[in-house]
């Protein structure tokens, strides 16, 4: 019978196949073969519950809430990918982001960076402040506005970087230093990067946080999220929360993370060059203002980007003067579809003032600089030319 611990390598993951490299590790880390049938892909356990061996006695599993062979696995592969000591899967992005402050405290302090996906701004404004939980935003992208704006009960800081949908970057080494200093831990979410692109972890950062529905997953079918933590401390918290609250990954959703896994670093390669095709075009077109992409030498964190990223990914907005022109433009195009989200194969383009950042009224996005006239596209991996030729048919109906 297979024991717990031989599929369950959360709390060896440092150990886990150290002498690969990441695409090998893409594929192989948490996906051994099934130790039961040898089934070279992990089965999806449809199991809510498990049968026990004694009292207080199991093969490893008792209810899936607690814990699921398919989502170890995954957590597995998560914490391998990003360096971390412990993965933890959750239902969306969100619950990820909600299992990081659930068991933050009444009177805590949390920094944020100013300009995040518009999700979790509603989830720390709508709900987690009125758990007594002082928010603060704060511009992440200047460390030094960081280190003034930590106090005595800043119990962690929380970074986005490349944002959403404007692409401003946080120096992570730099803010991890200044925290680390004052007592204080660092999350970020790393869902635009992908853990192909950047290692928060190697940066310094104490959690990773994910929504696997972007880049990991890759394919737009199922939602899902992750914290990856580094220390015990971490893992106890998290299986807490997993545990206590429930908002755990099925283990069907978990079986597609780890397939979409496998084809990540090649997927990337593929999404660099693309959104660094498009980003080029973009730069030469008249219509086009403040075009994001921090690959392009113009960017203001070029150098920041090239240093702590091992690409730019294929995620870029700009602007195109007004909310009537978006609508020409997002009405024209054939091949990118008029669609949130991002990270899948197929390449999207959408309004960011009505979809990501709906949930920020007018002032609010116009002091992070969400302008009616902003258009965020997620580059594919379609071919780079019908790529291009589409958004120049489309410009041209703007
Ligand atoms: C940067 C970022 N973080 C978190 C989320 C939330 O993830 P989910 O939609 O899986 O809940 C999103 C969603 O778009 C995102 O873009």
């Amino acid at each position: 019978m297979i024991e717990r611990d031989k599929l369950d390598a959360g709390a060896e993951t440092p150990q886990i196949m150290p002498q690969f490299k990441y695409s090998t590790l893409a594929v192989h880390a948490g996906q051994q073969p099934d130790p039961l049938t040898g089934a070279v892909n992990v089965p999806v356990y449809l199991s809510s519950t498990f049968e026990l061996t004694g009292i207080g006695e199991s093969k490893g599993w008792d209810y899936s809430r607690a814990g699921n062979p398919t989502r170890d696995r995954l957590e597995e592969a998560l914490a391998a990918l990003e360096g971390g000591t412990s993965g933890h899967a959750f239902a969306s992005g969100m619950a990820a982001i909600y299992a990081l402050v659930a068991t933050l405290h009444s009177g805590d302090h949390l920094i944020c960076s100013h300009n995040v996906y518009g999700g979790t701004a509603r989830l720390f404004n709508l709900i987690v402040r009125h758990y007594g939980i002082e928010i603060e935003y704060v511009d992440t992208s200047k460390p030094e506005k960081v280190a003034g704006a930590i106090k005595p009960n800043t119990k962690l800081i929380h970074v986005e970087t490349p944002t959403n949908p404007l692409m401003v970057l946080t120096d992570i080494a730099a803010i991890c230093e200044i925290a680390h200093a004052k007592g204080v831990e660092v999350s970020v979410d790393n869902t635009f990067m992908s853990p192909a692109l950047q290692s928060p972890i190697a940066l310094g950062a104490d959690v990773v946080m994910h929504s696997t529905t972007k880049f990991l997953n890759g394919h737009s079918d199922g939602l899902g999220g992750a914290l990856i933590g580094t220390k015990p401390e971490h893992k106890d918290r998290f299986l807490l929360v997993q545990k206590a609250a429930g908002g755990i990954l099925s283990p069907f959703e978990c079986f597609l993370v780890l397939r979409g896994i496998k084809t990540l670093p090649l997927r990337m390669k593929q999404h660099e060059e693309n959104g660094r095709a498009v980003a080029d075009f973009l730069a030469t077109q008249p219509k086009v203002t403040r075009l994001n992409y921090p690959g392009l030498k113009s960017h203001p964190q070029h150098a920041l980007a090239a240093k702590q990223q091992r690409g730019f990914g294929s995620m870029l907005s700009f602007d195109l003067g007004g909310r009537d022109s978006v609508e020409r433009f997002l009405r024209a195009l054939k091949l990118f579809l008029n669609a949130e989200s991002l990270g899948g194969v197929e390449s999207l383009a959408s309004h960011s003032a009505t979809t990501t950042h709906a949930a920020l009224n007018d002032a609010e996005r116009a002091a992070v600089g969400i302008t009616d006239g902003l258009v965020r596209l997620s580059i594919g991996i379609e071919d780079k030319e019908d790529l291009v030729a589409d958004l120049d048919q489309a410009l041209k109906a703007v």
